[in-house]
């Protein structure tokens, strides 16, 4: 298998998260989500968490510069394919990307949408919860853990995490529909976008996108 560098694109709680979990897994890629990163800045109380903090619950965009710091310093680190989950998400940022990958003569091999309603999202948002330590996804009526609100995997005590509220649920699908959406055209014209239907199991989902990928070829 050749190296694979993905995108996985989608309105928040499209299901980015579980579905780059279990894609790395198989495909032997790097996870990596900008959000987790923002999350654990600010759980180690460094001056970007603190920056970051104030946007995050507010349910808007953090400024490009801390984003992009943060991706710059990791993206220089890999060697191994990997999936960005929750980057880019404006068309500056993809440029930024594109100029990124560039550089270390690398390409972007395909960019997932997962494609969900609002309805549903705001059913998944309030219901979910996410493991601090590991990172993994759960949902108290889709997935929930084996035990009552611990990680199946590391066994730490499950949270809900800051921005899950109605009102900032609310705020990042407008955020989404704004400044997120239009990178569905950008990569639509440069025929890297592969729109996945994002209601169904996770299973069912993780299938789909396994399959659109062996069917691009990789
Ligand atoms: P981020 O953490 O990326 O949040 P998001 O994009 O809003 O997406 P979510 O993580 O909420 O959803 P998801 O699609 O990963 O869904 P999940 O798998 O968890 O970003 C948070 C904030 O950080 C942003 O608002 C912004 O402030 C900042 N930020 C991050 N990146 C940035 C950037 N590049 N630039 C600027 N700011 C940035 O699933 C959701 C729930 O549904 C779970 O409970 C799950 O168990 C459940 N579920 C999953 N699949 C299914 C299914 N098929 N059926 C039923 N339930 C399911
Ligand atoms: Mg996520």
């Amino acid at each position: 298998m050749t190296q694979l560098n993905l995108v996985f694109l989608g309105p928040p709680g499209a299901g980015k998260g579980t579905q780059a979990q279990k894609i790395s897994k198989k495909f032997g890629l790097r996870w990596i989500s900008t959000g987790d990163m923002l999350r654990q800045a600010i759980k180690d109380k460094t001056e970007l968490g603190k920056q970051a903090e104030k946007y995050m619950k507010r349910g808007e965009l953090v400024p490009d510069e801390i984003v992009l710091g943060l991706l710059e310093q990791l993206l220089s680190t890999l060697n191994t394919g990997f999936i960005l989950d929750g980057f880019p998400r404006t068309v500056p940022q993809a440029e930024k990307l594109d100029r990124m990958l560039e550089a270390k003569s690398l390409t972007l091999d395909g960019v997932v949408f997962i494609d969900v309603p609002d309805e549903e999202i705001i059913k998944r948002l309030s219901a979910r919860r996410i493991c601090p330590n590991c990172g993994a996804v759960y949902n108290m009526i889709y997935n929930p853990p084996k035990k009552d609100e611990i990680c199946d995997i590391c066994g730490t005590p499950l949270v809900k995490r800051d921005d899950d509220r109605p009102e900032t649920i609310k705020k990042r699908l407008k955020v989404y529909r704004n400044q997120t959406a239009p990178l569905l055209d950008y990569y639509k014209t440069k025929g890297i976008l592969i729109k996945i239907d994002g209601i169904g199991t996770p299973d069912q989902i993780t299938e789909r996108i396994e399959k659109a990928l062996l069917d691009m070829g990789k």
